[in-house]
């Protein structure tokens, strides 16, 4: 077994260890006032099995998970895991937040952690500095396409997975489009 399918093993497995990971410190606390509607609590209760297929994508293509590996070519088994944690934060406050200045910032922050500004920091690693931002754009594909399953798991009627399926994709690139901008400063 390769080091590479060692660190993702378990990316399918909702009860992986990997789940129970630290949080960040930086990322917005506090309620939300805001009252999320069906369709983006739905996706919201679906984000553990969203998470572990994100993770299983990663890890099975090695040019992506060169960016979670450290000096000697081998993935970081906590990097993945605290990343894996705060991605999960992520979908939660995609589905759940309103899309106000905290969020607005932390949606910088994010971006800032891809870039040579802010990558690697957060959990004090020495991994590769940047994530390419045609690497960033190209996995809004796999991030969308790879939800429906998990979308129409529950047995929903098609056009509320559709629904869903629709509004998820919208948010990805909303995320996208915001976490360009660092990459691009100001031809944004
Ligand atoms: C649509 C595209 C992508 C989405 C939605 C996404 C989502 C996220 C999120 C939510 C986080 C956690 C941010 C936080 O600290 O709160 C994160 C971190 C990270 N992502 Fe992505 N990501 C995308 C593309 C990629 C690609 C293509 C890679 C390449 C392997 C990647 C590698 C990483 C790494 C290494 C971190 C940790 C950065 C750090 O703090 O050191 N991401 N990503």
């Amino acid at each position: 077994m390769t080091n590479r399918s060692h660190a993702f093993k378990n990316a399918a497995k909702p009860s992986s260890p990997l789940l129970s990971p630290g949080r960040s410190t930086s990322r917005p606390r506090g309620r939300s006032t805001h009252e999320p509607c069906p369709r983006r609590a739905c996706l919201a209760g679906r984000r553990w099995g969203r998470a572990a297929a994100w993770y299983g994508y990663v890890g099975s293509h090695p040019h992506l998970v060169h960016y979670f590996a450290g000096p000697d070519g081998k993935p970081i088994d906590e990097y993945l895991a605290r990343v894996r944690s705060r991605f999960e934060q992520w979908v939660r406050d995609l589905c759940q937040r309103p899309r106000d200045r905290a969020w607005l910032d932390y949606q910088e922050e994010i971006a800032l952690r891809h870039t040579r500004t802010k990558k690697n920091h957060t959990d004090g690693v020495e991994a590769a500095p940047e994530i390419p931002l045609r690497y960033m754009i190209a996995f809004i594909y796999p991030i969308t396409a790879t939800i429906r399953e998990f979308l129409a798991a529950k047995g929903d009627p098609e056009e509320t997975v559709e629904a869903m399926y629709q509004a998820w994709f919208k948010s990805v690139v909303l995320s996208m489009t915001l976490w360009a901008r660092p990459y691009v400063e100001q031809r944004w």
